[in-house]
């Protein structure tokens, strides 16, 4: 089983970013994190950055094929981006939304998720479990579709 974790702008400064927001783990510790979990289950992640939106495009399209789901943090491409959506919609592969923050306890414009409709669900408000989360949620999907 391989996984895709996709993290969108600004997720590269995890760990000095709004430290009372975010945390103070870094995004490569979480993904010594998820490799640890990733391990018990015998299952293969990637896991990629970008602060460019059509990167995170390409990286869905390209996941065709290669990966069995995606677990992403579009970071504010969440609340914006139609080109993800549409990027998930159109390479079908399921994907499970993820936040360290809980985007609903938070400022307005957070509550719109656009990719929301086209993911299996959403994880959010659990800092750095939510990565951890995210892969129990994609072995779960995968095992069931
Ligand atoms: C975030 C929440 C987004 O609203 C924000 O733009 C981020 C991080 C989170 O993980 O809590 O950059 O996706």
């Amino acid at each position: 089983m391989k996984i895709l974790f996709l993290n969108g702008p600004n997720l590269n400064l995890l760990g000095q970013r709004e430290p009372g927001t975010y945390g103070s783990t870094t995004l490569a510790d979480i993904e010594v994190m998820v490799r640890e979990e990733a391990l018990k289950r015998d299952v293969e992640v990637f896991f990629r950055q970008s602060n460019l939106e059509g990167d995170l495009v390409t990286w869905i399209q390209q996941a065709k094929g290669a990966h069995d789901v995606i677990v992403i943090n579009a970071a504010a491409y969440t609340h914006t981006s139609i080109a993800l959506r549409d990027a998930i919609a159109a390479t079908g592969i399921p994907a499970a939304e993820i936040h360290l923050s809980n985007v609903h306890a938070r400022e307005e414009f957070r509550h719109q998720s656009m990719i929301a409709p086209v993911c299996k669900g959403q994880i959010t408000g659990f800092g750095a479990l939510s990565y951890v989360l995210g892969l129990i949620a994609a072995v779960n999907i995968k095992e069931n579709t």
